[in-house]
């Protein structure tokens, strides 16, 4: 069994982690490094004669993994013959062949392109009367603990930091047992499922206490939407609320991320607070704003105390004292605001962030909802208009979260109305209409 440090992280790194943590550049590559982990296990155990049980996740995080697996399998002939698999969770309740089932995912993504044995699968029955569940949840704990535990669990985590379908608020010793679905979890699902409406409300999953259990959990997660939950769970107390922040209990656990879902952890967020860097502006900037910003402080009246206090002494040393800092960046910021966002005609400003004689620009204003670009940039939207750049809005809405279908509906036709009323011409730039 693979144990410990197996990606090479340094002490120095993990001075805030309380568990061990790898980043990857990719998630591509780093689901090939968990299936290599996943295929050396398969063939130690192989040699000995064993059988490999693995603790197996659905969702998006695992697919990149069980893709290589199956690589693994065609084309260099890893073997599953001698694998058992437990999957985490399905939803209750659930057809075995609906497109959502996870019964469906396993065999599509995995179990159909391998050599694994059909009953060597196990996946929570999401068909069972609701009466027969408990002592289902216990029949399936009890083969676990019969082929002697999971030797390796792969997890995904949830927005909310759950580890399966173990919700904020499960407890460390919990069993395998029918819970009911988050609104985070069944918002992030609804999308599989055409809506909230038509997403379950519970499902069966494996408890914390099983997951604890096995030999070795590798947790996998991908992008920047996972950011603050990873740095929650590694850094952060352990706590019910993020469930995954009980692996800090594992001694055996690894988090395997990609650099978006890593962006939060202290020793890349601020790297400063770990080991000595070379201060770029970039940096100091960043720096020098988080400070204030943790501080509740405006940035002139940072004091040397304050940038000593914060692990940034060797920045004061460099090229404080806090009050030359401060203004440095103050005025870089200063630099930032301007009153022409599309470029000042005419002028030779070079300090400043427009062009000295721009070109008429054509712009497009991204807003997530029909309001949002009045709401949060209204003024610019104004004077882009003004300055004389030919301005268009894009509502990104798709009709069902927050702006209603018939909402939607009723803008668009809007649109179809007025472009045909007059006939067929685009609006005019920065010409608002209000709808009838
Ligand atoms: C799925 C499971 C869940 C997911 C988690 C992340 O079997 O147990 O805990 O791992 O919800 O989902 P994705 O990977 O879709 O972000």
């Amino acid at each position: 069994m693979l144990k410990g440090n197996v990606y090479n992280v340094t002490d120095f790194e993990k001075r805030f982690e309380r568990i061990e943590a790898v980043i990857f550049e990719s998630s591509s590559t780093a689901s090939k490094a968990v299936a290599q982990e996943i295929a050396k296990l398969i063939q130690s155990k192989e040699k000995l004669g064993e059988k490999c049980i693995l603790g197996l996740a659905t969702g998006s995080t695992p697919k990149a993994l069980y893709a290589e697996l199956v690589r693994l399998h065609k084309e260099e002939g890893l073997s599953f013959t001698n694998v058992i698999t437990f999957n985490l969770d399905e939803y209750y309740p659930m057809e075995p062949d609906s497109v959502n089932s996870y019964v469906r995912f396993m065999k599509e993504l995995l179990f159909d392109h391998v050599d694994i044995l059909p009953e060597n699968c196990h996946i929570p029955d999401g068909t069972l009367p609701k009466d027969e569940i408990f002592k289902y949840c216990n029949g399936y704990e009890k083969k676990i603990e019969d082929l002697g535990g999971i030797d390796l669990q792969i997890l995904g985590i949830g927005g909310n930091g759950h580890i399966g379908f173990n919700e904020s608020g499960s407890l460390q010793n919990s069993k395998t047992r029918l819970v009911a679905l988050d609104h985070i979890t069944r918002v992030a699902a609804s999308n599989d499922f055409s809506g909230l409406a038509n997403t379950p409300r519970t499902a069966i999953t494996l408890g914390v206490k099983k997951i604890m259990e096995a030999t070795r959990v590798v947790l996998m997660a991908w992008g920047e939407g996972k950011s603050n939950i990873i740095r929650e769970a590694v850094e952060g107390d352990i706590t019910n609320q993020v469930p995954a922040s009980f692996l800090q209990e594992h001694e055996n656990a690894v988090f395997i991320i990609d650099k978006a879902a890593s962006s939060k952890l202290t020793r890349i967020n601020s790297p400063w607070l770990v080991e000595k860097i070379a201060w770029t502006d970039q940096l100091v900037r960043k720096a020098v704003l988080g400070l204030a910003l943790s501080l509740n402080k405006p940035v002139l009246m940072l004091t040397d105390a304050d940038y000593i206090e914060n692990g940034m002494s060797d920045l004061l040393a460099d090229s404080g004292p806090a009050y030359d800092i401060n203004i440095y960046i103050f005025n870089k910021l200063q630099h930032t605001i301007t009153g022409w966002p599309g470029g000042k005609p005419k002028a030779d400003d070079t300090h400043r962030p427009e062009r000295a004689t721009p070109e008429k620009k054509r712009v497009l204003i991204f807003s997530p909802h029909p309001d949002d670009d009045i709401i949060s940039m209204g003024g610019t939207f104004r004077r882009l208009h003004n300055q004389g750049h030919e301005v268009h809005v894009a509502y990104q809405t798709s009709g069902n979260i927050a702006v209603a279908d018939d909402e939607a509906l009723r803008f668009a036709s809007f649109v179809v109305i007025t472009t045909i009323s007059s006939k067929l011409e685009v609006l005019k730039p920065g010409e608002f209409m209000m709808p009838p």
